[in-house]
């Protein structure tokens, strides 16, 4: 595949997101509760989730038309083997329904099962983070690095508190107290793709997560490692995605905190 190529996937992504960004922008505060819809406890789904994937998926749709999705809210492709696309329309619902400003749309796309482009966009704070495999990844046309704090202790950790899976809240305490007691301070904002994308930048040094979905990680991650980063599954393996048990890093941090988790996870969650 020619960087050409690429860059056009990633050209047609941002042309997505953005115009996704445009509308969950235009519609915050306009949600009423006949706009929401719940999927599971505590996993709602509004119109704006909707709307967002709809324009995304037609977007992409018209420049490749043979491609593949998993998105959030509705596809859910089987042919994983060529050219598929990973959609969260809107990452972060809970906060956007409380009109709590911390949100993102997120759209990765895969080829052969391995990443090759990601983008990640605030449409409240006109952030664009991109990253193409191989290439670097970038901020507003900027390019960005990890930060280069390599010390724990001096060190911000974003997080996500497994609001879903509530039974796994105990354990979610032992790591989380053991982590607050060596670092600087932690963060909970509630968008993951936005906190994977500010740990790709330097705004946070880490970060982790229990069970979440592809559609959280996929642009991120290869942000992160586009970055300079590191990330990993909970053994420290690959399996991120389909296991949804994610710890990333600058360097030597995110092997501090995979030491932290192994220290409450080893033997309890499969890879
Ligand atoms: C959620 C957010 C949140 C994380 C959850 C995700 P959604 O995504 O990323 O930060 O803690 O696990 O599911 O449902 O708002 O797209
Ligand atoms: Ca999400
Ligand atoms: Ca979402």
């Amino acid at each position: 595949m020619f960087a050409d190529e690429r860059n056009e996937f990633l050209n047609t992504a941002v042309t997505a997101a953005q115009r996704a960004g445009k509308i969950i922008r235009e519609n915050l505060g306009h949600i009423s509760k006949n706009d929401i819809g719940r999927k599971k406890e505590s996993d709602f789904v509004t119109r704006v989730d909707t709307e967002s994937e709809r324009i995304i998926i037609n977007t992409i749709k018209e420049r490749y038309p043979g491609h593949s999705f998993l998105a959030e809210e509705s596809a859910q492709d089987s042919d994983i083997d060529s050219y598929r696309w990973i959609i969260d329309p809107l990452d972060g619902t809970t906060n956007y329904i409380h009109q709590y400003p911390v949100f993102s749309v997120s759209i990765a796309l895969e080829y052969n099962r391995e990443r090759i482009a990601g983008v990640i966009h605030d449409p409240l704070r006109n952030d664009l983070f991109t990253a193409v495999k191989g290439n670097g990844a970038f901020l507003n046309g900027n390019r960005i690095a990890v930060s280069p704090v390599r010390d724990l202790k001096d060190s911000l950790i974003c997080t996500g508190f497994p609001f879903r899976q509530k039974e796994q809240i105990d354990l979610y305490l032992r790591l989380f107290k053991n982590i607050f007691n060596r670092v600087s301070d932690m963060r909970r904002a509630g968008s993951a793709a936005l906190d994977l994308a500010y740990l790709a930048c330097g705004r946070c040094e880490g970060f982790f997560e229990i069970g979440l979905s592809p559609w959280d990680i996929a642009a991120g991650a290869l942000m992160i490692t586009e970055a300079g980063g590191i990330v990993t599954d909970f053994n420290g393996g690959n399996n991120y995605l389909s296991t949804g048990n994610i710890v990333a890093g600058a360097p030597v941090i995110h092997g501090e905190l995979l030491r932290e988790v192994k220290r409450v996870f080893e033997g309890i969650i499969p890879e």
